[in-house]
């Protein structure tokens, strides 16, 4: 019998957003699709913006924020996508300027030249992302071929009433083109 083929391996980048805390949902529907996932965070998202303990026990791999020490081993594989979600307007600015100054985007200004499919859901408040730098790193990490989903505030509307973080419509963005 043959051996089980390898599954896909997806990184995760997880940035310092309110809604981080929920991202167990965008891990459990990935690994439903078949994807083996291992999460990077930036060093504030693990400040206590995500259950990082729980994020190891459903992966079974070590939430990576810092770099390795240049003995160490490669943690993970090679990804065969990306997503970012939530991505901060601060991450997004880096990314798109160059600055790798942290783990997360450092492997996001990597990823771009592997030609791996990147998709990126921002959570960003309309009066950051109504900065000119804002506008101009979405036209220029678009303009890489990244992916993004639909802009989302993580306001409540009038009604009091905030709209649910499409987390798994990250793996649908991985599907399109
Ligand atoms: C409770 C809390 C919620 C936050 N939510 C957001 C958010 O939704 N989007 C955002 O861009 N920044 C948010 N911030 C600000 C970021 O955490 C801050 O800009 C940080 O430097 C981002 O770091 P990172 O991009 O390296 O994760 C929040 C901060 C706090 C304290």
């Amino acid at each position: 019998m043959n051996a089980p083929a390898e599954k896909p391996f997806l990184y995760v980048v997880v940035c310092a957003a309110g809604i981080a805390a929920g991202v167990g949902e965008l891990i459990a529907a990935a690994q439903e699709r078949n994807w083996e996932v291992g999460v990077i965070a930036t060093p504030v998202a693990m400040g206590g913006f995500f259950d990082s303990a729980a994020v190891e026990a459903r992966t079974g791999r070590p939430v990576r924020s810092a770099w390795r020490s240049p003995s160490d081993p490669r943690p993970f594989p090679a990804p065969d996508a990306v997503v970012v979600a939530p991505a901060t307007f601060n991450t997004v600015n880096k990314w798109a300027a160059g600055l790798a100054d942290t783990l997360a985007v450092g492997t996001l200004c990597e990823a771009a030249g592997l030609g791996v499919p990147i998709a990126v859901l921002p959570c960003v408040a309309d009066a950051l992302a109504a900065h000119p730098a804002y506008r101009d790193s979405l036209a220029r990490l678009r303009g890489m071929g990244v992916r993004f989903g639909e802009p989302y505030s993580g306001m409540p509307d009038e009604r009091g009433v905030r709209a649910a973080f499409p987390w798994a419509g990250a793996l649908d963005l991985l599907q399109t083109r």
